[in-house]
């Protein structure tokens, strides 16, 4: 399903999906804003947030929204159907328990858990409920450049594949970020590209380190490279580089057997016979314009999900994907100051 054109304060029709919100800071904001004015079949009914003035700020945009003063009575909510969470990713797990406890659909920001063991029991509580509940929110998984890749995967057109390099460039981060943040805020989004392009986790990750960018914030390593392999031997390259000071860049290319793929090269406006004899595009600012309309895609696929009760769309990251993300990220982590390849463990899928 595509998401409707903006349509400032979309009519409510009385079967749409109610929609809670938990946590309305940057992100949590820009989904309020999309289910209000974008999204097909749904509707803000409640939002709450740490800061009760950010939650009356936000739910002003929603008419038709209410404001709550805790999480917990958003997820309790009878006029609530299906939850959004958009916490800070420590509180995700009991939130997402929660959903999972009272029985409510519910679109969890990244990350699932803080750690592979939390993330794990959020995988045993829903098989333990029965049916699935929980989405989260890899978005890349609803970019076009990333379903066209995964489309010629499945119908064959690449063969076996063999590499899977990916770059992912920022133009500043915040200071006191580190390279822990390069793992779980950066590299986390390629860690799940390598579940969704190749369908198996990565078995062993390593880390090499470049010479730094004098752009760097001080004591980060930037760029950092990460080399994972897979158990059929396939070996994922991210190059990740985050205070480029240039835009936000995010390339993949697969390397089948049978050929290879390139997303992600959108270049925007291209100019020629400028004066100085150069010539260019441009790249989007940050995540939020590159990825716009995969956010919009990602809610819109979950609410037709909500709606028919399979509650979790085709190619979403699953409450399983959350947890193999944990454990290739802890490995990641430790593969920072490591002097080889760190082994990935995951314990057993349920079925
Ligand atoms: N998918 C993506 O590309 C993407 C991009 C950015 C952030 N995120 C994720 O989204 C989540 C939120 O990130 P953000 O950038 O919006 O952070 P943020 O700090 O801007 O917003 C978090 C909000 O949650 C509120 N809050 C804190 N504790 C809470 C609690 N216990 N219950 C309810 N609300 C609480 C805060 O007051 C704040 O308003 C994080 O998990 C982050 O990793 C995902």
């Amino acid at each position: 399903m595509t998401a409707q054109q903006s349509s400032p304060a979309q009519s409510a029709a009385p079967q749409d999906i109610r929609v809670g919100v938990i946590g309305v800071g940057r992100m949590g904001a820009d989904h309020v804003e999309r289910i209000a004015r974008r999204t097909k079949g749904a509707r803000v009914s409640v939002v709450s947030d740490y800061l009760r003035e950010t939650a009356e700020k936000v739910s002003a945009t929603a008419p038709g929204s209410r404001v709550v003063d805790t999480w917990q009575e958003v997820v309790a909510a009878e006029d609530v159907d299906a939850v959004l969470i958009a916490s800070p990713g420590q509180f995700h797990r009991e939130q997402v328990l929660a959903c999972i406890a009272a029985g409510k659909p519910v679109l969890c920001e990244k990350p699932l858990a803080m750690n592979p063991s939390d993330a794990y029991d959020v995988v045993l509580a829903e098989r333990e409920a029965g049916h699935p509940v929980v989405s989260l929110g890899f978005m890349r998984r609803f970019d076009a450049g990333y379903g066209e890749l995964k489309d010629a995967l499945e119908a064959g057109d690449l063969g076996t594949p063999l590499l899977l390099n990916c770059k992912h460039r920022n133009a500043d981060v915040l200071p006191g970020f580190t390279d822990t943040h390069m793992v779980y805020d950066s590299a986390v989004h390629e860690i799940d590209a390598i579940s969704f392009f190749l369908e198996e986790p990565a078995v062993s990750v390593q880390t090499v380190m470049p010479r730094s960018t004098e752009k760097a914030p001080e004591g980060l390593h930037d760029p950092l490279l990460f080399l994972f392999r897979t158990a059929s031997g396939t070996v994922v390259t991210d190059e990740l580089w985050v205070s480029t000071d240039a835009g936000y860049e995010v390339r993949t290319e697969l390397v089948g057997s049978l050929g290879a793929a390139t997303i992600g090269q959108e270049s925007g406006l291209v100019t020629t016979q400028q004066a100085d004899g150069r010539w260019g595009g441009t790249v989007p600012a940050d995540f939020r314009p590159r990825f716009a309309a995969a956010y919009d895609a990602e809610v819109q696929a979950w609410i037709a999900a909500v709606a028919d009760g399979s509650n979790v769309a085709p190619r979403s990251a699953t409450a399983w994907d959350g947890y193999v993300a944990a454990a290739m990220c802890e490995a990641a982590e430790q593969s920072l100051t490591a002097d080889g390849p760190v082994e990935v463990t995951l314990l057993e899928q349920p079925a």
